[in-house]
């Protein structure tokens, strides 16, 4: 008796001990290190009180209590996030970041949880609407370095294109008639003209993009729990209810 349940713990334990490496390295530091570019409301932004939130830090939370630990955020540029992960600075990326070929070459996905897609937004004032890229060749602009806005806006030669580590950045520049447009994702081109009237929307959505959370392609018992954790959430309807909190 003794012996069948020796083996059964070891049959079951020592492939779970195999592959979770690093959820059981997430389980004993005690904390769940997530990377993102708070710059992009509703999905992660600084709010009033200096706190870092949004749609995307509710799901990490979500995804942290499944791992039974806390959660933490490190904030950083877009661009540095991939690099941050490969390096094992943070365990995941949840930063509205969208699911590409060339991402899925050196990162590994979750299943998409956000549709989205780039549109263009101007100076309201402006005599300037455009509805395409076609109509910025010509002009300056403004977009966040490693998007695929930038990499959509970088396809045209005659665009001038100019990065920004941060989009508030990007919009500045707009606001001060240094650029011309800004390109970037649908949901926070809606939240930011809210915000601040005096920029449009000029363009219908120019792109079809899916959003997922980004792991190191080795770990594989990681990925495994954010695709049971976003299943869930669709499930119970938390889903939806991070939804109307954060997109009403
Ligand atoms: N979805 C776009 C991309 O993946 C933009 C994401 C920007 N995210 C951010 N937190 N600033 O390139």
């Amino acid at each position: 008796m003794k012996k069948t349940v020796f083996l059964l713990l070891l049959l079951v334990g020592v492939p779970l001990v195999m592959f979770s490496a690093v959820v059981g390295e997430i389980k004993s530091r005690g904390y769940f290190l997530v990377g993102l570019s708070a710059d992009f409301p509703p999905f992660e932004f600084v709010n009033e009180k200096g706190e870092i939130v949004g749609f995307d830090v509710d799901i990490a939370r979500e995804i942290a209590k499944k791992l039974g630990v806390e959660l933490k955020v490190v904030e950083m540029t877009f661009d540095g996030l991939i690099p941050a992960l490969l390096t094992k600075k943070i365990d995941a990326i949840i930063s509205g970041m969208t699911i590409t070929e060339e991402r899925r070459k050196v990162v590994e996905f979750s299943d998409p949880y956000f549709e989205a897609g780039q549109v263009i937004v101007v100076r309201k004032d402006s005599n300037f609407q455009p509805k395409s890229y076609e109509e910025l060749v010509g002009k300056t602009v403004a977009v966040q370095l490693g998007t695929t806005g930038d990499l959509e806006v970088s396809k045209y030669q005659g665009i001038k294109v100019v990065r920004f580590d941060k989009f508030t950045d990007a919009f500045l520049e707009v606001r001060a008639k240094r650029a011309d447009a800004v390109v970037l994702d649908s949901a926070t081109a809606k939240a930011f003209v809210e915000k601040n009237p005096d920029f449009v929307i000029s363009s219908p959505v120019l792109s079809s993009e899916h959003y997922g959370i980004a792991v190191r392609k080795e770990d594989q018992d990681l990925l495994a729990v954010i695709n049971d954790t976003l299943k869930e959430l669709m499930e119970k309807s938390i889903y939806n209810s991070l939804l109307s909190k954060w997109f009403e």
